[in-house]
């Protein structure tokens, strides 16, 4: 016996894409509903050598569903999430509306799979943000190892982090730099995408930080370990999917470059490609597709006593979101459901 599982958003970028990993991984499905907008009603995804067609959120019925992975943004999550929740079914949710809730966990499995355990007060589970996924699962081993007291990370943000809106500009804006007789204006972002990078991801701070650069902060320290310091910057680029960071970490005690390399190769969720030689580094086209979060160009930071540099990669769309809210649900089907 499998489980019956609800993909809300099904219509969208993370969506497909949890109904391709869901496929992919042989998750044990029963019974599957695909959910969008009443505009979509109807509308045909894929879910392996299936076809299946897209039924309204709206008056959809979660009583005796067991899990619904949603990927429908804040909003329309606000309004359906906790009808699915009392409904009896477990929420495992993309949008940022619980992740800071202490009565929700916010789980990575790499990093605090025993977490999910905390379903049960709102029957809901956070998925953190795309950058932060990626940073987590590499920090996690390290600061086992040496205690990581702060960290500087700077990201390079694909447009797909932004929905089918981003990619659509950074798409339609390229083609009209080639043909100039359709002028796109931005619209998704606040300048120009194309051939450009933007300092600016979601809205501005009291402090000058961006939204996004303080859910990196707040979320690295509710999944890995509050003490741990982060400063980020935030960057848009013209890359369609895969998210890069450059992060810089100071320790407690010395880790020397060669031991992180070893212990980030035995880690669960890492590839390390990290060769001092042309292309002997992985880049956001080359991680498109892939589970792995890759780790590249580690060295020491001479400039401290116990510092760390190094560059990660990895698909935004998979482990960023729908990869880890499939590890989340196989986690709370091991856990706590125990079918399939
Ligand atoms: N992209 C990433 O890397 C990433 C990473 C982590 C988290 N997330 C989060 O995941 C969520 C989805 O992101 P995305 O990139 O997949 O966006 P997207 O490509 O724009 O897709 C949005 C999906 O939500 C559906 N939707 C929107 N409003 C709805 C409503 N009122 N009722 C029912 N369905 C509604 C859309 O249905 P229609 O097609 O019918 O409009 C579509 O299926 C967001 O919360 C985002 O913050 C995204």
């Amino acid at each position: 016996m499998g489980y019956k599982v609800v993909v809300a958003g099904a219509t969208g970028n993370v969506g497909r894409e949890m109904l391709n990993i869901l496929a992919e991984r042989e998750f044990p499905v029963d019974e599957i509903a695909v959910l969008a907008s009443r505009r979509s009603l109807g509308t045909e995804v894929s879910f392996g050598d299936k076809t299946l067609k897209t039924q309204d959120l709206a008056t959809f019925d979660f009583t005796g569903w067991d899990i619904a992975l949603f990927a429908i943004g804040s909003d329309a999550t606000k309004e359906y999430a906790p009808k699915a929740a009392a409904a009896g079914c477990v929420v495992i949710d993309n949008s940022s509306l619980y992740r800071y809730d202490p009565d929700v966990p916010l789980v990575v499995p790499e990093v605090n799979a025993d977490a999910v355990l905390g379903y049960a007060k709102k029957n809901i589970i956070a998925n953190p943000n795309c950058s932060t996924a990626q940073m987590v699962v590499a920090l996690k081993p390290l600061h086992d190892r040496a205690k990581i007291k702060r960290v500087v990370v700077s990201t390079y943000q694909s447009v797909s982090g932004s929905g089918k809106e981003g990619m659509d500009e950074l798409w339609d804006q390229t083609k009209a730099v080639y043909n100039p007789v359709t002028e796109v204006p931005p619209k998704k972002y606040p300048k120009q995408i194309a051939f450009n990078v933007i300092p600016h991801i979601d809205v501005f701070m009291e402090d000058g930080s961006t939204k996004e650069e303080w859910k990196m902060v707040a979320e690295t320290k509710k999944i890995v370990d509050p003490s741990i310091k982060v400063t980020a910057t935030c960057v848009r680029v013209p890359v369609f999917v895969g998210h890069a960071e450059s992060i810089n970490i100071e320790t407690e005690d010395f880790l020397d470059e060669d031991e992180a390399r070893d212990i980030l190769r035995e880690a669960p969720g890492i590839m390390v490609v990290d060769k001092r030689e042309d292309g002997g580094y992985v880049t956001p086209v080359e991680c498109v597709g892939d589970f792995a979060t890759f780790i590249s160009r580690i060295r020491q930071d001479s400039t401290i006593d116990n510092g760390l540099n190094f560059w990660c990669v990895s698909d935004n769309l998979r482990k960023g979101a729908a990869l880890n809210a499939v590890q989340i649900a196989e986690v709370l089907g091991q856990k706590v459901l125990k079918k399939g």
